[in-house]
């Protein structure tokens, strides 16, 4: 008995369904039912392919000495601090982050950087004779915007002759693939994919973008990548709430996850791996967005302070760490009275359960009375805090502010807050201690001085 092949897809939300019905059962959608007979026959991310090329047994050593040779720095410092051993070919990685917040931008760089930067590979330790020179074309596959349009950003971010670069005019990859096998002699140094979201497979029915549509496009891009040994980069882009419009399924698929997050309001850009097959994941890349395009940024505390605010009522430093580095920032908190029966809590740049958590602390152990007053929080420069270590920080602000009294010139405050109000102990605490102390900071307020915020005294 022959196998009956009929499948019906969701043009909106890409789910696969073996019956026709008006409303699509997942994403309750009318009319987006569509049939896609042939689908399984002709499909190239089917079981049925197989690769034509012959199986090669390798052992773990050979294997090893093939890694080594395999790696190539960006010359980026702030990229590769979080690569780690640069890009490694056929690696695939998954580069994420809000519309608008210099994706596009980044990568263009990179593309510009790997043409006039001599091709180095990194030597691995103990690894002999690793020098396989590759090309240094990179194809850059814009189906997101229009030649013309990458072609500008290339010449406002690069006045050198960019000829390196090679343009894919499509958004099929099965066309995007073929593109790239042009290079014969010349093994690409680099794919872009600009990006998941608006490219699609010729062997999906569905439209771009949908689920099915990112997950067989991405299976083909990571098969080409792994076959032809060529890296590959894909944008992906995130929703407003930070996770990744596409299949969850997708960060597993790669190799390598990079986050790349900031304000669209302010300039700083924070680059992090989420995750690495290749590299460390507690590395962080900062950047500045500037008209001439990201600039690396070796000194953040810099971009974040504001000396006009420091040493009035409501403002805090603190030490944070961001991947191994310490950086300082500023705290503002205002405290103000409020006619209304609920007072606001409003938090920017941290989380709100945080500050309500804060503001509940310090009224029950400290008798801070916060409960006719709304308390307002920012961190200034668009940094967002992750580091518990900036509790401490937070806590002293709102004190300086309700009490209209500015903290001691020279301070700076790390440290997490507990429920009983005690000062826990935080990571790198000795790191930080040092940091401040050459940063010329008095006086140091951390848990290796106090136990308890009823201890300090402002
Ligand atoms: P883009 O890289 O297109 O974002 P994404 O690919 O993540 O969607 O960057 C978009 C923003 O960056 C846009 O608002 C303009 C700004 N930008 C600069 O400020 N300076 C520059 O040199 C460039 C190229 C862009
Ligand atoms: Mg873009």
């Amino acid at each position: 008995m022959s196998k009956n092949t009929t499948i019906f897809f969701c043009s909106s939300c890409g789910n696969e369904f073996p019956k026709w019905s008006g409303q699509c059962p997942a994403c309750k959608s009318w009319n987006t039912l569509v049939q896609a007979d042939s689908f399984l026959k002709n499909s190239k991310t089917g079981r049925s392919h197989s690769s034509s090329k012959p199986v090669t047994t390798l052992s773990p050593t050979k294997a090893l000495k093939e890694e080594g040779k395999h790696s190539f720095p960006t010359t980026i410092t702030e990229f590769d601090r979080v690569l780690g051993p640069g890009i490694t070919n056929g690696g695939v990685y998954l580069m994420a982050g809000q519309p608008g917040i210099g994706k596009s931008t980044l990568l263009t760089q990179l593309a510009c950087q790997l043409g006039v930067t001599p091709r180095t590979v990194i030597p691995t330790k103990n690894i002999i004779g690793s020098s396989s020179e590759v090309g240094r074309i990179v194809f850059y596959a814009c189906s997101e915007e229009n030649p013309a349009q990458v072609a500008n950003r290339i010449k406002r971010l690069s006045n050198k002759p960019n000829n390196h670069i090679e343009l894919i005019n499509s958004s099929e990859v099965e066309a995007i693939i073929k593109a790239t096998t042009k290079a014969k002699n010349n093994k690409p140094a680099l794919l872009i994919i600009d990006s998941i979201q608006s490219v699609y497979s010729a062997s999906n029915a569905t439209t771009p973008g949908s689920m099915s549509q990112i997950r067989d496009s991405a299976n083909i891009l990571i098969r080409n990548a792994k076959e032809a040994d060529i890296p590959t980069v894909i944008v992906g882009h995130v929703t407003k709430q930070g996770t990744l419009a596409g299949p969850k399924l997708l960060e597993h698929m790669v190799d390598v996850v990079l986050d790349f997050t900031g304000d669209r309001q302010h300039e700083l850009r924070l680059l992090k791996s989420v995750k690495n097959r290749f590299g460390p994941t507690d590395e962080t890349g900062i950047f500045q967005m500037t008209g001439q395009g990201l600039i690396e940024v070796s000194d953040p505390s810099k971009l974040l302070l504001t000396n006009t605010s420091q040493n009035q009522p409501g403002s805090s430093l603190a030490l944070v760490m961001e991947g191994t580095r310490p950086i300082t920032i500023e705290i503002q908190a205002l405290v103000t009275s409020t006619p209304i029966p609920i007072p606001r809590r409003i938090a920017n740049g941290i989380a709100t359960n945080k500050l309500q958590l804060i503001t509940a602390i310090l009224s029950k152990h400290l008798k801070l009375k916060l409960a006719d007053k709304d308390v307002y929080v920012n961190i200034t420069g668009g940094y967002k805090v992750t580091d518990p270590a900036a509790d401490l920080a937070i806590a002293l602000s709102i004190i300086s502010s309700a009490k209209n009294k500015p903290l001691p010139p020279g301070t700076i405050a790390f440290g997490e807050v507990g429920l009983l109000s005690e000062i826990r102990p935080i990571a790198f605490l000795d790191k930080r201690i040092k940091e401040a102390k050459n940063l010329g900071y008095k006086n140091i307020i951390s848990p290796a001085k106090f136990a308890k915020l009823s201890a300090i005294n402002l």
